[in-house]
Parts: structure tokens; C-alpha cells; sequence
């Protein structure tokens, strides 16, 4: 029988060396006389054990990683392709640990099936989603997103659902869905992954809303700095359009639907609906003022869903096994699963989807091991390079959306960059500044000059001159931002800059904690 393995394509598989490690075992088992099938996968997630490679054995998968070219010749001779032991061996993929304690509902198949086999997506479960929306019609398949609680992903936590109606109920001869695959944000990967790994998900995802929505066109606006899921996805359109999945009579129910690629130049505030919206339509990447919605006036004028791909990619599970088995995850108003990444000196760095309400504490030290030098954590950003920095003594807060608003932090896109107690706290203070600074769109006042002043008046308290007057500015200069600027770009920085001198007082040099920018 011919024996088969899988090793990821995902990118960042690939940067660590999956290709190499691909190719070597497929050259060593041509030198044995073996015939062996290479299934290129989306990656499990387990970045700290790429690149894994996965043994189809009698009893189900086997996994051994990180497997490094030198391996090769060794897991051939103790008998890999039998599960044989070794020392990269991790045992049976789904009874390993860090993966069994996941909740994979939108990552489901992610590292599982061949990305671009449409037989192995539908054997798997896929497209039964679209299905069931096609016999349910759009009012339905709305109620059906609503009831099962799904917010945005992408950073805002909206509900879908009810942006899904206001487009529906927008009077408008063209509607458009836009699928937000700009992540921007710092320690987030895994829009990416599902865009490598599972593109036939986001297909499916979009095509559900473009039906609900009463949308024609969908468009997925990712950055430059993805070739790879770009040509993943590319690939996938083309897949899904021979099949009749897109076009115009969408699984022989006569609804016309399909989806373009547009390409980012990258630019983080493009990540922003208005000033995506802009770029989409081949302008600069400017902010616009609120009102109108993107709900109302969207792409070309035009009412238009904008959602991140986690939130679309949820889709067909909800409507695959009903509303309510998605929201019998979650805590509180937080329902669902949250694939969240853990980034920055994590120990084991990777994708982890679960249900909202494990505490921080629980995903950083548990889940991600602590830091991979062993020395303590200090620090923990949460939500990307807008998201505040939280200390130890927060660790107890539950990872949804509510609890760490409480805490006047935000859960974002999902990314968690552990420091270890090396970090110049002032220094990163300084560079959420300088950040919004550089990537200022320059359209409003406190956020493009602002944030100009903020790096000079952090430089001059770590310089250690008029330390007293400069703090007092720079909590005034956060109030004003966050209050006075368009979009949250401007109206954010200033909780990564207060979270740090409010957690870390001493690395301003000041000995008593100050009091918040409120
Ligand atoms: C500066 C800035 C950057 C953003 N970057 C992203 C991004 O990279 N991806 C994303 O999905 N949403 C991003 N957002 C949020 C979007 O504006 C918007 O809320 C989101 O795409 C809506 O989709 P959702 O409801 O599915 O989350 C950003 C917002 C701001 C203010
Ligand atoms: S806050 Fe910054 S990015 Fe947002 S509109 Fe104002 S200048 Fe542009």
C-alpha cells in the first residue's frame, strides 16, 4: 500500500523549512524503493513543532516535530511510517495536548485536508453550510447568524448578523461583500492561515453573506506581504468557479455571485473599513468620516458588508450545525470560538482556538508555556499594536470581549505578544507612538500631530528631563487623542502609552503610579 504524509505549505512552516523536510523525505523513500504520497497541508498551528509531519497510519495520524532535514534518514529507519518511535515523535496528532484542548470549529480542516482538493473540502463537511443557507433563503440565514451570537473578528466585535441586515435591508441596485484580510496586527496570523490552509472556507463564508446580504460581488482586500495566500486563494477561486460554487447560478440555485483578489500596498490604517474601502477603489488610504456606514454607502458608493475573515470563515459552521451549537461556546456575551494566536517570546507560539473565557493567564503561561528563554513574562499585549500592555496582576482577566474592555484593554484580532522581563516598557511606550506617527492617514489633527508630539514628550521623560510637566502633558495629549481622533487608530494609541505608564510607572522613572489619562 502506498504510504502517505503530510507536511504543511503554510508559509511560515515553510520559512522554518517544511519544503526542505518535504522534499528530503520524498527523496529518501525514493532511494528505499518506497512509494510515498507528500500531501502539502495547511499548517495544525503548532508553529513551536514545524515543521510537523504527519504519518498516516492504521490507527489514524501520527505526528512527529520540529523534524529538520538531518531526521530524515532516522525516522525512516525507526519505522516512522508505522508510527515508530523517535525523538521528534509527538504521538497521535489529535491526543496531542496543545491540540486536544482545543475547540477548532472555524480551523477545523486547517492542516487536515489538501487546501486546494474541492473533493477533500466537501468530503470534510464543506459547502453543506451554503446549502442549508440556499434552503433556508437570506431572512432565515440571517436570524441563523444573529441567534448564534457572532462578532466581528477583526477587531470592533460588531455583530454580524445585524450588519448582514442593515445591507439587506439597504435599497440598492449592486451590493458588495468585503472580506477584510489586511491583518495588520502585530503577532496575528491567522487570517493568513485560513487564506493557505482552508481557502474554500472564506469562499463559502463570503458566498453565505453575498446571498443574506443580497450581494453580487465580494472582494478580498489582503496585503502585499501575502503572496501565498494570495496565490492559495487565487487558486481556490478558480477551483470553486469550474465547480459552479461561484458565478452566475451558485450551486444550480440561480443565485449570481464571485469573488476578486484586490492587493493591498500595505499600510496598517488600510486595515481600517473606510480607508480600505478607498484603497479597494484604487485611491489613497484615507479615513472617511462616519456618517454614512460602509452598511449603507460602501465599496463605489454601494451598501457593503465588511467583515475579517475569521468572522466569514465561522460562517458555515453556523449554518452547517445551527446557530446554537456555536453559541454553546463562548462566556457571556462573548459566543463562539476565538482562534487566537499566541506571538512575541511565547513559548509555544501558534494558533489556539478555543471558546471565549479562559483567563490570560491561563493561555500565556499554561497554553503558551511561558517565554522560550524561561525568563518571566513581564508584559502581555493584547489586540495588536492598539491593545493594552497588561502585568501579571491582570492575568486573571477572561479572554471576551467585555472583560478586557473592563480592563481598558481590547481582545482585537486576537493576538497575544508575550515580553519577557527584559522589556524597556518606556521603549515600547515610545514605539506605539512613533507607530501611530508613521501610519498616521493625516486626516485628523489629534491623531496626526498628536502622536508626533507623544514620541518627542516620551523621549524627553526617558531622557529624564522636566519629568513632572511631561507626564501631566502626555496623559493630556492621550485624553485628546483618544477623544478627539476620527478613527481608532488616533483614539487607540493611547492605551498601549497609559496601560505602560500606568502598569510600569518605573520604567519612567516615576516611583508612585500615575493616575490614568481619564
Ligand atoms: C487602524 C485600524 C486597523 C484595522 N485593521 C484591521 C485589519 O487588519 N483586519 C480587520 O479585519 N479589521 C481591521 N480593523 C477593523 C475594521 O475597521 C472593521 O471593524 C472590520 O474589518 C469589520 O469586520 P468584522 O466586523 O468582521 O470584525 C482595523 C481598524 C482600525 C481602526
Ligand atoms: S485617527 Fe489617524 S488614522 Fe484615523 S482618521 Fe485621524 S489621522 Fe487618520
Amino acid at each position: 500500500m502506498k504510504a502517505r504524509i503530510y507536511v504543511a505549505r503554510d508559509s511560515a512552516a515553510v520559512a522554518v523549512g517544511a519544503d526542505r523536510v518535504a522534499l528530503a523525505l520524498a527523496a529518501a523513500a525514493a532511494r528505499r524503493g518506497i512509494d510515498l504520497d507528500v500531501v502539502r497541508t495547511g499548517s495544525r498551528g503548532l508553529y513551536w513543532a514545524e515543521p510537523m509531519v504527519e504519518v498516516e497510519t492504521a490507527a489514524g495520524r501520527v505526528a512527529y516535530g520540529p523534524v529538520g532535514g538531518d531526521d530524515v534518514d532516522g525516522l525512516f529507519d525507526a519505522g516512522f511510517l508505522d508510527g515508530g518511535d523517535h525523538a521528534s515523535r509527538l504521538g497521535p496528532t489529535d491526543d496531542i495536548p496543545w491540540l486536544k484542548r482545543q475547540t477548532r470549529l472555524t480551523f477545523a480542516r486547517c492542516g487536515v485536508i489538501d487546501p486546494l482538493a474541492l473533493d477533500d473540502y466537501e468530503a470534510h463537511g464543506g459547502f453543506r453550510g451554503l446549502a442549508r443557507a440556499l434552503s433556508l433563503g437570506a431572512e432565515a440565514t440571517i436570524a441563523e447568524v444573529e441567534a448564534s451570537g457572532l462578532r466581528g473578528r477583526g477587531g470592533a466585535g460588531f455583530p454580524t448578523g445585524r450588519k448582514w441586515r442593515t445591507v439587506a435591508d439597504a435599497p440598492a441596485a449592486r451590493k458588495y461583500v468585503v472580506c477584510n484580510a489586511d491583518e495588520g496586527d502585530s503577532g496575528t496570523f491567522a487570517d493568513r492561515m485560513i487564506m493557505e490552509g482552508d481557502p474554500f472556507v472564506l469562499i463559502e463564508g463570503m458566498t453565505i453573506a453575498g446571498f443574506a446580504a443580497g450581494a453580487s460581488k465580494g472582494f478580498v482586500y489582503v496585503r502585499s506581504e501575502y503572496p501565498d495566500a494570495i496565490a492559495t486563494f487565487e487558486d481556490a477561486l478558480g477551483s470553486a468557479r469550474r465547480a459552479g460554487f461561484l458565478g452566475g447560478n451558485v450551486a444550480g440555485s440561480g443565485f449570481a455571485f464571485d469573488i476578486e483578489i484586490r492587493v493591498g500596498a500595505g499600510s496598517y490604517v488600510c486595515g481600517e473599513e473606510t480607508s480600505l474601502l478607498e484603497s479597494l477603489e484604487g485611491k489613497r488610504g484615507v479615513v472617511r468620516a462616519r456618517p454614512p456606514l460602509p452598511a449603507h454607502k460602501g465599496a463605489f458608493g454601494m451598501p457593503t458588508v465588511v467583515n475579517n475573515v475569521l468572522s466569514l470563515a465561522a460562517v458555515p459552521f453556523i449554518l452547517q450545525e445551527g446557530a446554537q451549537a456555536y453559541a454553546d461556546f463562548g462566556a457571556g456575551r462573548s459566543r463562539g470560538t476565538m482562534p487566537i494566536q499566541l506571538a512575541g517570546m511565547a513559548k509555544y507560539g501558534g494558533l489556539f482556538e478555543t471558546g471565549f473565557g479562559l483567563t490570560l493567564g491561563e493561555l500565556v503561561d499554561d497554553i503558551g508555556g511561558g517565554t522560550w528563554n524561561d525568563r518571566p513574562i513581564r508584559a502581555v499585549q493584547v489586540g495588536g499594536p492598539l491593545g493594552a500592555y497588561f502585568p501579571r496582576t491582570l492575568f486573571d482577566t477572561p479572554f471576551d470581549y467585555e472583560a478586557f474592555t473592563a480592563r481598558d484593554g481590547l481582545i482585537g484580532h486576537g493576538g497575544i505578544v508575550v515580553f519577557d522581563d527584559s522589556v524597556d516598557m518606556a521603549k515600547q511606550a515610545r514605539f506605539a507612538m512613533e507607530f501611530c506617527a508613521l501610519e498616521s492617514c493625516g486626516k485628523c489633527t489629534p491623531c496626526r500631530i498628536g502622536s508626533a508630539r507623544g514620541v518627542e514628550t516620551i523621549d524627553r521623560i526617558r531622557a529624564g528631563t522636566a519629568r513632572g510637566e511631561d507626564i501631566t502633558l502626555l496623559e493630556d495629549l492621550c485624553h485628546t487623542m483618544k477623544y478627539g481622533s476620527l478613527c481608532a487608530l488616533g483614539g487607540f494609541t493611547p492605551y498601549p502609552v497609559m496601560s505602560a505608564l500606568r502598569h510600569f510607572p518605573e520604567d519612567f522613572g516615576l516611583e508612585i503610579e500615575p493616575v490614568g489619562a481619564e
